[in-house]
């Protein structure tokens, strides 16, 4: 083990790698949702290279199109096949206190990654951006681009998207956004013709392009939405593959660039960007999923260095058996002005892959 730690080490440094070696090479355990979402297939990739950089093995699956049995069973494989860490981005937060009984059993400490996993004592540490700040962003973004602020700013129509139910973010990017929004619901600055205001109302189960592309259609025919219609001013989404649906729905309603509301968005997706560009949508919030992988890397190296795990808050993140100790990344408002020097320059997208 310390030859390969050294050699790994020596790789790093030549390759100006960013991940820290861990002293002790592990096998890592690495279960993500879905592969038909962008997001995820870039951590995965992000973040089986960086745990290989540091010198583990990992073993990374993905949960066919968001089939939570598969996660389970796949959660099971992995413990029953001794990975010596878990990390899990589970597909519905409720779903693994059964599967994940076996990795207490086994003292298999399991990082839960990017959602939080909820009601099992299983879970050691958090890793996520800061959820609830991106909600406040989207939010305070929606109140500076329609002077919500000024005295003489007149009523504004909006609609609110947000995403799975099952999904513990939805509280937090819902719950931050509206912690911005709501006064000004209260006060009529903003109105919200549906009257679809709540959670419930305004989730879109597996965060879907399609479940939001329909309920954009029939609030454009039941309250009469369109450029000659009824004006719709904003859109919240509180994330890209929901943004991507209302546009659809928008642009097939005789929307485009010339009359299009201001709609929000998050992960910087490749098809969100290129809408952002021509100007169906106005902002995403970007979640660099190397620093985040980055930052699970350190997480990982620490647990099985038997060192103290780096983190940064310990009160915010309670699954249903107690507060996880977690670390929250930064996210990043991106618009038209400063996509290309915070996705290109930075390597993360190539001019191309978002032309
Ligand atoms: C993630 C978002 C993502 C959404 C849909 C959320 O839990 O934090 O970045 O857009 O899931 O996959």
């Amino acid at each position: 083990m310390k030859i390969k730690t050294t050699l790994t080490t020596l790789c790093c440094a030549v390759l100006a790698c960013t991940a820290f070696s861990a002293a002790n090479a592990a096998t890592i355990g690495v279960s993500m949702p879905t592969q038909s979402l962008q997001r995820w297939n870039q951590d995965g990739h992000n973040l089986k290279a960086q745990l290989e950089a540091a010198g583990h093995k990992v073993e990374l699956l993905y949960a066919g199109d968001n089939d939570i049995p598969t996660q389970v069973s796949q959660i099971e494989n992995m413990i029953s096949g001794d990975v010596d860490v878990l990390v899990v981005a589970p597909i519905d937060g409720g779903a693994l206190t059964t599967a994940l009984q076996g990795a207490i059993d086994k003292a298999i400490p399991v990082v839960s990654y990017d959602r939080l996993i909820m009601n099992s004592k299983a879970i050691s540490y958090y890793a996520t951006f800061d959820n609830y700040k991106v909600g406040q962003i989207q939010g305070n973004f929606i109140v500076d681009q329609l002077k919500l602020k000024d005295d003489a700013t007149t009523p504004k129509n909006i609609e609110l998207f947000t995403g799975s139910i099952d999904d513990n973010n939805v509280n937090f990017f819902f719950g931050g956004a509206m912690d911005i929004l709501q006064p000004y619901l209260d006060s009529g600055k903003l109105v919200c013709k549906s009257g679809q205001t709540k959670k419930e109302q305004v989730a879109t189960l597996n965060w879907s392009t399609e479940e939001a592309q329909k309920r954009m259609e029939n609030l454009i025919s039941s309250v009469g939405y369109g450029p000659d219609g009824v004006k719709l001013d904003v859109v919240l989404s509180s994330n890209d593959s929901v943004a991507n649906g209302v546009t659809n729905a928008l642009t097939a309603s005789g929307y485009n660039a010339d009359n299009f509301p201001l709609l929000t968005g998050q992960d910087c997706d490749k098809p969100s960007v290129k809408n952002i560009k021509r100007g169906l949508q106005t902002m995403s919030v970007f979640k660099d999923t190397r620093v985040l992988a980055d930052q699970v890397v350190k997480m990982v190296n620490a647990i099985v260095d038997n060192k103290e795990v780096p983190v940064n808050d310990t009160k915010t993140y309670n699954n249903g058996t107690g507060v996880i100790p977690s670390y929250l990344c930064s996210p990043i408002v991106v618009t038209k002005d400063n996509l290309k020097e915070v996705l290109i320059d930075s390597g993360y997208y190539t001019e191309k892959e978002v032309k």
